[in-house]
């Protein structure tokens, strides 16, 4: 879907069935991690006025993701752990070049593709779960975050190029669908 070059592999699901609070605490994190990736562009580039606005609704969605995933927890009787280190983040946000302007519109390429792989990992929960409540919750949050996913292609889109764009969403894409061809299926959002 979207962008995305290659498709999670199926045993990442029945993994995550299988140790669904461990995904759901993963989660949280990574909607806490989304809005700290919105306020790290605002710092970075804080004379971007278009940029600024974008982010701050994305920020505001991410932290009201993040409330509605703690309370999921806290209906189960669960409460947030330690912020496991997320691998497949780690190594997409290592690829942005070091100078600028690349690097900027690899910031702004790199959140787009965490957006699209997290929507679709979310569709597949969505598709997958039995339970109504959440199936309902993460077709919503699918929705949601193919939204951040185009926010931030139309961002780049409008500070850079648009061939330069494409070219470059295209390299980006390739390296995400390694990383993810060797994901070891963890129970995590990005497992
Ligand atoms: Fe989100
Ligand atoms: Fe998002």
């Amino acid at each position: 879907m979207l962008c995305l070059k290659c498709k999670t592999n199926s045993k990442w699901i029945e993994n995550a069935k299988q140790n669904l609070i461990d995904v759901i605490i993963d989660h949280a994190h990574c909607e806490k991690k989304a809005a700290v990736t919105g306020m790290n562009l605002i710092n970075n580039y804080p004379e971007k006025t278009d940029l600024a606005f974008e982010m701050a609704d994305l920020i505001e969605e991410e932290i009201d993701h993040f409330r509605s995933v703690v309370k999921i927890l806290d209906e189960k009787g669960e409460t947030l752990r330690e912020d496991k280190k997320d691998e497949y983040a780690q190594k997409l946000f290592g690829r942005l070049r070091k100078t600028q302007p690349e690097r900027f519109l690899d910031h702004l390429l790199v959140a787009g593709i965490v957006e699209a792989r997290s929507c679709e990992r979310l569709q597949i929960l969505a598709d997958n779960l039995e339970d109504q409540k959440l199936k309902l919750f993460y077709t919503e949050l699918a929705k949601s975050e193919a939204g951040h996913y185009m926010a931030f292609i139309k961002l780049a889109k409008k500070y850079f190029d648009e061939a330069e764009v494409k070219l470059r969403l295209d390299e980006l894409t390739d390296i995400e669908a390694e990383i993810v061809k060797n994901l070891t299926n963890l129970p995590m959002m990005h497992g």
